[in-house]
């Protein structure tokens, strides 16, 4: 009881959410599709300031449980000839038309990151659970940058990154996972979506 109105107090005596740079700026961010990401991507500088936004993430036991592989534009080949043999793997009988679809989403972005997960080496109180979690941290604050820098990005996954042949084009190490792409570029126009309310998100518990 006496921690409820101590909390009301604490409100009061703070600005408004539309008020908060910080808040205005995570509440605009939205995705780009990668077919409308544009050039200029990042320059060095500005990619080093999405990755250390990314290091900020919460990490138990700093284990360090992710990391990213750059995939820049003289790669992008070889990542269509992966994206290939990965449909192939699992429809030997695509259509052209579709290995075209899916060669063609390794030239799009600007700047292409994969995200690893790293689930080794194994710790007694970091579950696997907390690890993803981690990365998830870690990408939306990448993403936070990317957008309070003025670019445009999105994660998109694809059952390419579940093939066996990925991870060893990757040499990911046993323990290793790809989760998904970073796509950043300049923004062109993009559908936002709409946000779930607050209610629709938090429920009380009632033991
Ligand atoms: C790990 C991860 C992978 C995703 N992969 C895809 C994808 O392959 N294709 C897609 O359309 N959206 C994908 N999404 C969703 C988009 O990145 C994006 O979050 C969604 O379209 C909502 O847009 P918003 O970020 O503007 O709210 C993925 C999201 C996450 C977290």
């Amino acid at each position: 009881m006496a921690r409820e109105s101590s909390g009301k107090r604490e409100r009061q005596e703070r600005p408004d959410a539309d008020a908060v740079p910080d808040l205005t700026l995570i509440l605009s961010r939205h995705s780009v599709s990668p077919k409308r990401l544009r050039d200029p991507g990042p320059d060095d500088t500005q990619l080093a300031s999405m990755l250390e936004a990314a290091g900020a993430a919460p990490d138990h036991e700093l284990l360090q449980p992710w990391r990213f592989v750059r995939i820049p534009l003289r790669a992008r080949g070889a990542l269509a000839e992966l994206f290939e043999r990965a449909l192939l793997a699992r429809d030997p009988q695509a259509s052209a038309q579709d290995i075209e679809r899916a060669r063609e989403k390794a030239f799009r972005a600007p700047e292409l990151l994969l995200a690893i997960a790293r689930l080794v080496p194994e710790h007694p109180d970091v579950p696997a659970r907390e690890r993803y979690v981690s990365l998830g941290c870690a990408l939306m604050n990448l993403l936070l940058a990317a957008h309070a820098l003025g670019f445009g990005a999105m994660l998109t996954g694809g059952k390419a990154l579940l093939w066996d042949g990925f991870a060893s084009a990757f040499a990911l190490a046993d323990g290793e996972e790809p989760v998904c792409f970073v796509s950043i570029g300049t923004p062109g126009t993009a559908r936002r979506r709409a946000r779930p309310g607050a209610a629709e998100l938090l429920t009380t518990w009632v033991p």
